[in-house]
């Protein structure tokens, strides 16, 4: 806590000029008996508002609580605010942000064979190890996406590797499928079974950095195999600009080659899962009617349309100097949301509507959710709005959805 007023509120603190102890010391200059009134009604704060909200059932719209935290948790590098928010977070403080809304009935979808209580879907990599089952499914979404994992653990690319632009309400990343591997991830999923949650999981899969494309189909296939018992759909993530060569597995032969050998272990199970692709936004046309056909081959149930995008259009407000220095990475967030809308209306219409996809690109506003789902969006997907908005932007966009019914 401490620290992060000295991030915050940096003149609140001094070096002492003659440290009693010989060691630099941190002082405060405010009479110490108030700072510590000041950091324990905070945090009182943070803990006692969820129990005051749960047992008051005529309780009001929370506040704008994540604008309060905003600017704290952005004074730290953006996968330290990440890892911390998520540690202070338990599942009582994340259903601050339920609301009712999100289990109205009116909100309830079958998409693909599941029930989904609603339509807004936490998207991959916000929670690579599916560390925080528990804390993401009492926020209110509707589907939890897991993953991208791999069957070995791996470290990802060297740090800094994710980079806020808020001026354009965008990331970039360049993360490389960090995480703790296969085992430990079936495990945290296992825990599942005993919790009731009510949303449907997601497992997406990737493959090591190491194998080679040729080899890819070995590691999905562990992947799959290991999480059946543990998700209710999976995505083959081939899209992620992080990887080298992953993309690569996008063009017809490969990607053909990767959902047969998936689907035929899928439909060796008595109940085959829903098995869905996710496609980056940098395709073009021919690249698109490719992947549709490999789709109704393959009798995949749906595409996630979009992953992020290498382009660097639409940051308009971003200095071009900042957006040269930070490098590689995958562009996510308002940038995006352009294209990854254009695409599904283009997949729903040369579908004719035959193929469920889960739209994923931009969402910030309910707006942006709403027109997702008029291109063609059975379900949609946030990420990088939920760092700019907050969780409240869950039950904002089913309030919309309600709205518009
Ligand atoms: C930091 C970060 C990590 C991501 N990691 C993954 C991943 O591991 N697998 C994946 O399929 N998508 C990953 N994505 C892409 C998101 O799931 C999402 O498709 C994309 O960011 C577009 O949505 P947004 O604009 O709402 O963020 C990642 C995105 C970000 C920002």
């Amino acid at each position: 806590m401490r620290f992060l007023y000295e991030k915050t509120q940096p003149e609140l603190f001094s070096i002492s000029p003659v440290p009693k102890t010989g060691q630099s010391t941190l002082v405060s200059r405010q009479n110490p008996l108030k700072k510590r009134a000041k950091a324990f009604s905070f945090v009182a704060w943070t803990y006692l508002y969820p129990v005051h909200v749960q047992s008051n059932p005529r309780h009001k719209p929370s506040p704008p609580v994540y604008h309060l935290l905003k600017p704290l948790l952005f004074a730290l590098p953006p996968e330290t605010a990440h890892k911390f928010s998520m540690r202070l977070l338990s599942p009582r403080l994340a259903g601050l942000w339920n609301r009712a809304i999100n289990h109205d009935s009116r909100l309830q979808r079958e998409v693909f064979g599941l029930n989904f209580p609603n339509p807004v879907g936490l998207a991959a990599g916000f929670d690579k190890e599916a560390a925080h089952l528990n804390t993401l499914a009492a926020m209110g979404f509707g589907f939890l996406e897991f993953g991208t994992v791999t069957p070995r653990p791996q470290a990802g690319n060297p740090r800094p590797r994710l980079f806020r632009l808020p001026k354009d309400k965008a990331l970039i990343n360049r993360m490389g499928f960090n995480n703790a591997g296969l085992e430990a991830f079936a495990k945290k999923l296992a825990a599942r079974k005993t919790q009731n949650l009510n949303c449907i999981i997601g497992g997406n899969i990737g493959k090591n950095k190491t194998t080679p494309n040729e080899e890819a189909l070995r590691d999905y296939a562990l992947c799959f195999e290991k999480l059946f018992p543990h998700v209710d759909y999976f995505v083959v993530n081939v899209s992620s600009p992080n990887t080298p060569g992953l993309r690569a597995l996008q063009q017809k032969k490969p990607l053909s080659k990767l959902l047969k050998g998936l689907q035929e272990l899928n439909n060796t199970h008595i109940q085959p899962k829903p098995l869905l692709l996710k496609i980056s936004p940098d395709l073009n046309r021919s690249q698109l009617d490719d992947v549709l056909q490999i789709a109704f081959d393959h009798q995949l149930s749906g595409l996630i349309a979009t992953n992020t995008t290498i382009s660097r259009e639409n940051l308009g407000s971003t200095p071009q100097q900042k957006i040269k220095t930070i490098g590689a990475g995958g562009l996510s967030g308002a940038p995006l949301k352009q294209r990854s809308t254009e695409i599904i209306r283009y997949l729903h219409r040369e579908s004719k509507g035959q193929l469920p996809i889960i739209g994923s690109g931009g969402i910030l506003h309910p707006q942006d959710a709403l027109e997702k789902l008029e291109a063609g969006a059975s379900l949609i997907q946030i990420f990088t709005g939920l760092i700019y908005q907050g969780p409240a932007l869950i039950a904002q966009i089913n309030k919309a959805l309600l709205k518009n019914k």
